[in-house]
């Protein structure tokens, strides 16, 4: 799948942009905070409906605009197809997909899928819960229209529970009511639970190969699912938990306080890894996610990665280029020297200075 053209209007500090992309290896070079990044975000944005930095949609506007359009150009196998974000200060933003106007955001997912790789992700293993839980998430959505709907429902009613809480406790004899949120979470979020367990299987398996090249058969990698609680256990644990509940006004089971476990021979690397063993883990882990798209969706996604090769030592580095030839990439970097040494294909590279993009090689 490739990103073939895009085009930008009054997104962050891009006032304008024409540009077509190469089906292989994209460099976009300049120095700190002239836009790099934000063309990166645009794509994601285009792929998922969300950025992966900012939840506020107002952020992307150019300051001083009203709106910010995001258009995009994407392939698949002969398959041409037409992503437009149109982003605005006062409403909701609106996407179409071929001129057509989508009313759900769950109809976006599938047309562009790409994985994006960051020197945040470098930290995955080290990060909390949470982030572990988003990389889940954007993952599984982009893969699974189900995953999608039961994780969007699945937060709908625990907002819903959340703020019953609250009213119960001011008062005690709205209680019973709980019960109807109740039975609408463990729905949704059984099906979360199993899909994310047949998920992470999957990413382990793949991963432990990737990592055992990488370390040339030193390390075992293996990723484990650590659900809060089990299906068959997740009524019982609301039930037993509603006490606290109402005293905290928060709900404190389900998967939504998930994690992901990351062991090297049987050694939690969260606690017990290096620095470099846990940037090790997740870059096989990124890599793996890039098969295991290829996997469910019978084609390769696109690499975005932003700036995150001069934050590899020059093994990884390597191992990491070798490992991408054959998928579109648009990499973001300060010195482009750098990453052309690592490559000997033809790429496109472009210059990016305040917000202006301009072509040096292609
Ligand atoms: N909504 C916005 N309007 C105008 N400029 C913005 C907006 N959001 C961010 N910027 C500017 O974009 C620049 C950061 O761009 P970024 O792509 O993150 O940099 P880098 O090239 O280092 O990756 C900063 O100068 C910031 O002020
Ligand atoms: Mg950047």
């Amino acid at each position: 799948m490739y990103v073939k053209k895009i085009s930008l209007k009054n997104y962050r500090n891009i006032k304008n942009l024409d540009l077509k992309l190469q089906n292989n290896i994209n460099i976009f070079y300049g120095k700190n905070a002239q836009g790099k990044t934000n063309l990166l975000e645009s794509i994601y944005i285009a792929a998922t409906g969300r950025s992966h930095r900012t939840h506020k949609d107002k952020d992307l506007i150019k300051f001083g605009e009203n709106e910010a359009h995001i258009k995009l150009e994407i392939e698949k196998e002969n398959i041409y197809d037409k992503i437009d974000v149109h982003l605005k200060n006062n409403s909701k933003k609106g996407i179409a997909i071929n001129n057509i106007p989508i009313k759900k955001l769950g109809q976006l997912f599938g047309y562009l899928n790409v994985v994006i790789f960051s020197p945040e992700d470098l930290n995955l293993i080290k990060q909390g819960p949470q982030e572990r839980r988003k990389f889940l998430d954007m993952e599984l959505c982009q893969v699974s229209n189900i995953y999608y709907y039961n994780l969007y429902q699945y937060y709908k009613v625990l907002k819903q529970r959340n703020s019953l809480l609250k009213k119960i406790h001011n008062d005690i004899s709205l209680k019973e009511s709980i019960f109807i949120w109740d039975n609408q979470l463990i729905n949704f979020g059984k099906k979360i639970i199993e899909i994310r367990k047949l998920f992470i299987e999957k990413l382990s398996v793949i991963s432990s190969n990737i990592h055992k090249n990488i370390t040339s058969d030193k390390e075992i990698l293996n990723i484990k699912y650590k659900p809060n609680v089990f299906v068959n256990d997740f009524e019982e644990k609301l039930k037993k938990g509603l006490e606290k509940d109402i005293t905290y006004t928060t709900t404190s089971y389900g998967p939504h306080k998930d994690d992901i476990l990351f062991l090297i021979n049987n050694i939690n690397v969260r606690d017990f890894g290096s620095q470099g063993q846990q940037r090790t883990v997740s870059l096989s882990t990124k890599l793996a996610e890039i098969k295991l798209i290829e996997e469910e969706k019978g084609i390769l996604p696109v690499l975005l990665l932003d700036d995150v090769l001069s934050e590899l030592d020059k093994d990884r580095q390597k191992f990491l280029i070798n490992n991408i030839k054959n998928l579109q990439v648009i990499i973001t970097c300060t010195g482009v020297e750098d990453v052309l040494k690592n490559l000997s294909e033809n790429c496109n590279i472009f210059n990016v200075s305040n917000g202006e993009i301009i072509v040096d090689r292609s």
